[in-house]
């Protein structure tokens, strides 16, 4: 079990300032479950993935793996314990080949298995194999290649960053059957989707909505998914209130 307990987190704000972009953050994540992290852009999504990570520090608060504090390791103690995130951004690698770079991800895996889940995010094994990870792939098809190499990885906690940024509809389908099919009801893994996809969020066990640095509700998709669409409505009010409204 994952276990976040009392996290708060704190960044240089403009005027030097510390400003506090996670506060209070408790949440717990067991093995054979799916979960979604939603809420509005800036909310504090990726700061949780990156906590979990080892990527940022917390400044209070603890993480437990299995009840052991992990809020000490980090990034490559963590990623042996197998925690494993698929960017937002993901980073570049120039002179590294794709089918390079899912190897390095999972030395043991089958060749056949590689082609195939490169395939399964809309990337032909053909053509990207032995494309170069650097500055002359698309945002779109880096974003492929790190969600491919994820997958490619049998992690016991995997948390992906909005996986569907940057792929077409129909592969954001069939990825959402690849994710449902690699982490529901897996009793070994911990599967956690960073997402404003409305598809996937149905097929998460549980979602957690976050705004403004913190927990404001979790529940299943029936019980979140209506939260969600109020708070977008009110929020586009809020945008749209003083503009100029032009007549034609
Ligand atoms: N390294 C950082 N330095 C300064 N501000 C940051 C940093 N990382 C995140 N933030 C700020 O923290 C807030 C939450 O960001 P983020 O976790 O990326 O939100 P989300 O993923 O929900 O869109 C935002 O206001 C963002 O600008
Ligand atoms: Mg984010």
């Amino acid at each position: 079990m994952l276990k976040l307990e009392n996290i708060s987190m704190t960044v240089n704000g403009n005027n030097g300032e510390n400003r506090e972009i996670l506060r209070g953050i408790n949440l717990e994540f067991v093995p054979g479950k799916l979960y979604a992290i939603t809420g509005p852009n800036g909310g504090g999504k990726t700061s949780i993935a990156k906590i979990i990570m080892g990527i940022y520090q917390h400044v209070s608060g603890h993480i437990f793996l299995n009840g052991e504090e992990i809020s000490g390791l980090n990034i490559t103690e963590r990623a042996r314990r197998g925690i494993v995130y698929a960017f937002q951004h993901p980073p570049r690698f120039k002179g590294l080949t794709v089918g390079n770079l899912v190897r390095i991800a999972n030395p043991d895996i089958d060749n056949l298995i590689l082609r195939s889940t490169l395939r399964n995010v809309g990337l032909c094994p053909e053509d990207y194999l032995d494309r170069d990870v650097g500055p002359g792939l698309s945002g779109g098809e880096i974003k492929r290649v790190e969600v491919a190499q994820v997958l490619a990885r049998d992690a016991l906690i995997t948390i992906f960053d909005e996986p569907e940024a940057g792929v077409d509809l129909w592969t954001i389908q069939k990825l959402i059957g690849i994710i449902a099919e690699k982490y529901l009801s897996n009793p070994d893994s911990i599967g956690i989707v960073i997402t404003h996809n409305e598809n996937m969020l149905h097929i998460c066990d549980e979602i957690i909505l976050i705004d403004e640095g913190s927990v404001k509700a979790i529940g299943n998709a029936e019980e979140i998914w209506p939260l969600i669409r109020d708070d977008m409505e009110c929020k586009m009010k809020e945008q749209c209130r003083g503009e100029v409204v032009y007549e034609l």
